[in-house]
Formats: structure tokens, C-alpha cells, sequence
């Protein structure tokens, strides 16, 4: 199975199951295998699996996929770029540790759907409110992950024009 063809953006759940809390731990292992600028540690998890924060994450702003539609997230935190060596990579360095969760999770049979939060200054200050960020760390994103209702299929959006050889 190619993950990396078949993953879609998922927007209905199986809110009756809830993907184990091992398996949460698993794929935010698997972000830690993605590359990062001088090997800094520059991201950390937070498992929200608990309804009642959940429904607190309902009040804040989102994109298509409503917080209600899904039972478990990963968020994905920042860490005060001031304390790293490189200042400034840390967002390419969390996009693809993000892609590396969602990419492990449709391989386990799993749905996701990333939200954005950075560099959304409204929802920045909103969710690290709500996680009570501090030292200058910050919510990067969130990655909704649960037993999907719709199906990971491939969408190929590969237009051969967008490749360039030696010029632009
Ligand atoms: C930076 C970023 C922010 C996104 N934010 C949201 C969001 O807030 N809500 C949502 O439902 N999907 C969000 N998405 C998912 C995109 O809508 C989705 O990836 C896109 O439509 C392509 O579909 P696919 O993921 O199935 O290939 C986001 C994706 C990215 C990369």
C-alpha cells in the first residue's frame, strides 16, 4: 500500500471507536523520525483525547472540519524559536513531522485531517490560550486522527507542467 498516494484529507468519523492512546504515542514517534534543521528538538505532542477539552477546542476557529466531527488530536507545539539554534525553520521542520503522523496513520488504517493554526494569528492566540502555552511555545497545528467513515484514496494532483529541468 503507497500511504503517501492513498491519504486524504478525512472529514467523517467513527466517533463510537477511539484510536488507543499507544498507537497516539506511535505516530508522534513518527514525527520524530523527520528531518529537522541541525537536529534540533523543536516540537512537542499533546494528545487530546479527553471530551471535555474537546469541547472547548469546539469554540475555536476551524476550517471545513469541525472539532466535534472527530474524537482524538494530535496537537502539534512549537518551541519558542528564541531558545533554538536555527530561529525560523521550525514550521518546515513541524509540516513534515505533521506529514510523517498522517502518513504512518493511513498505513495503520487510520483518518486524518490537519488544521491549521500557524501562522494564523487568531487562532494562535485562541489555542495557546486553551493549552496554556508558556515559554514562548506555541500551538503549530492539529491533526485530527480517527477510524474514518469516508476513505483514504488516491487524488492525484499531479500536473507534470509544475516540473522544471535546470531553469524555471
Ligand atoms: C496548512 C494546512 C492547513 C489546513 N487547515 C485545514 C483546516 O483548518 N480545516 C480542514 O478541514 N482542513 C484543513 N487542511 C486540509 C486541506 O484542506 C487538504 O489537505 C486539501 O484540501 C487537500 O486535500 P487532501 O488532504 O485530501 O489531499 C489544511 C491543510 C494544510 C496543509
Amino acid at each position: 500500500m503507497d500511504a503517501i498516494k492513498l491519504r486524504r484529507s478525512i472529514r467523517k468519523y467513527d466517533l463510537s471507536k477511539k484510536v488507543p492512546y499507544d498507537t497516539l504515542v506511535e505516530l508522534c514517534k513518527y514525527a520524530s523520525y523527520a528531518p529537522t534543521a541541525r537536529r534540533q528538538i523543536d516540537k512537542e505532542y499533546i494528545i487530546v483525547d479527553d471530551e471535555k477539552v474537546i469541547e472547548k477546542m469546539k469554540n475555536l476557529p476551524h476550517g471545513s472540519l469541525s472539532y466535534e466531527d472527530c474524537n482524538t488530536y494530535i496537537v502539534m507545539v512549537a518551541k519558542d524559536p528564541k531558545k533554538l539554534y536555527i530561529a525560523g525553520m521550525e514550521p518546515i521542520d513541524l509540516g513534515m513531522a505533521a506529514e510523517n503522523v498522517m502518513i504512518k496513520a493511513c498505513e495503520l488504517g487510520l483518518g486524518t485531517c490537519y488544521l491549521g493554526v500557524y501562522p494564523n494569528e487568531e487562532r494562535m492566540k485562541q489555542f495557546n490560550s486553551l493549552f496554556s502555552m508558556k515559554d514562548g511555545d506555541f500551538v503549530f497545528g492539529v491533526i485530527a486522527v480517527g477510524y474514518p467513515l469516508e476513505e483514504n484514496k488516491e487524488w492525484d494532483k499531479f500536473d507534470p507542467k509544475t516540473v522544471h529541468h535546470n531553469k524555471y
